[in-house]
């Protein structure tokens, strides 16, 4: 199967790129060689590579800077998607997109299932919530939408690595402990992902490590974690906030648990809590 992937050097799309099974043909486009403001650019890299699928791991995830730049927001995660499935559909190309919890509130206080009412608190969960909408209305069950949460690698900027590289800077952290969610190793994602397309999965479903945290809890185990692993030399204090000490011109929602287990039952996989995904994901980062 011929596999276009787009976005690949985002964390997610290199988690793709290093764990392709040997029977998929790879082909990846990355920003600027694809860039998807422009329709041209997207219609031209995916005739120039005709392939059977699709994954589509790029998008706009800046959160904060969504809030001021809407239109960019709204073209790359909306737009975009909009003329990927529209390309799909004419050519019987199929999907994988990838969304986000942020599409809901974060009011519901237990998992949210698939098929639960959206209801975005910023511009990027808006926009992400308009392509998802975009690829169900244009492919229907044709494509297969995976969401996500609190993803992190050791390729590119996240949580981990800002948290480690604070941790050993710093006397003392506060990480807020209010918001609710599952952190997620994007390796253990992107083998999701490829699971998926082995099994032809397709509709709408969600996928993170299994478990829950605050961001405080993850802070904690990041750091004991990254002692064990020789990353962090000592332990300093980190104290439990509430949001408001960290005001952001987003807002985001503050429990978005998902809940995995129509992926898990059409997958077969087994959920790995999210610490030892940490675990895992820490032997690979530099001292
Ligand atoms: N990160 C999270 O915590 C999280 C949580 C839930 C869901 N998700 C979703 O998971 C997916 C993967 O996220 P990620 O963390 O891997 O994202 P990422 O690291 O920010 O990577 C995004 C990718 O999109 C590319 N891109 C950005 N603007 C583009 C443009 N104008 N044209 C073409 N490509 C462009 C980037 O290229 P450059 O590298 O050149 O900028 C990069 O390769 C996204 O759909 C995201 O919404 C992420």
């Amino acid at each position: 199967m011929k596999v276009l992937l787009l976005g690949a050097n985002g964390q997610l799309g290199w988690e793709l790129t290093r764990t392709c099974p040997e029977n998929i043909i790879l082909s990846t486009c990355d920003y600027p060689k694809v860039d998807f403001f422009s329709s041209t650019s997207i219609s031209e890299c995916i005739s120039s590579t005709r392939p059977d699928c699709i994954i589509n791991a790029a998008a706009y995830t800046a959160v904060d800077k969504a809030e001021q730049e809407q239109d960019l927001a709204y073209r790359i995660n909306h737009e975009a998607v909009r003329e990927i499935s529209e390309i799909c559909s004419q050519n019987a190309i199929s999907l994988v997109h990838i969304s986000t919890d942020f599409i809901f509130n974060g009011q519901n206080f237990k998992p949210y299932k698939p098929d639960d009412t959206p209801d975005p608190v910023s511009v990027y969960g808006k926009s992400k919530l308009k392509g998802e909408q975009a690829v169900r209305s244009i492919l229907g069950d044709q494509a297969l939408i995976i969401r996500t949460a609190w993803l992190y690698s050791s390729h590119g900027s996240n949580f981990v690595k800002i948290m480690l590289r604070l941790m050993a800077e710093k006397p003392s952290l506060n990480v807020i402990d209010e918001q609710i969610g599952t952190p997620t190793w994007g390796f253990g994602l992107a083998r999701a992902i490829w699971t998926a397309l082995e099994k032809n999965i397709k509709g709408t479903h969600q996928f993170t490590d299994a478990g829950v945290a605050s961001w405080y809890d993850f802070a904690i185990a990041i750091q004991e974690e990254g002692i064990k692993a020789e990353l962090l030399g000592k332990a300093i204090p980190i104290l439990p906030v509430p949001s408001r000490l960290f005001p952001t011109p987003a807002k985001r929602p503050m429990y978005s648990v998902l809940d995995k287990t129509s992926f898990w039952q059409a997958a077969g996989t087994t959920p790995v809590h999210w610490r030892v995904q940490l675990r895992s994901m820490l032997k690979e980062v530099l001292p």
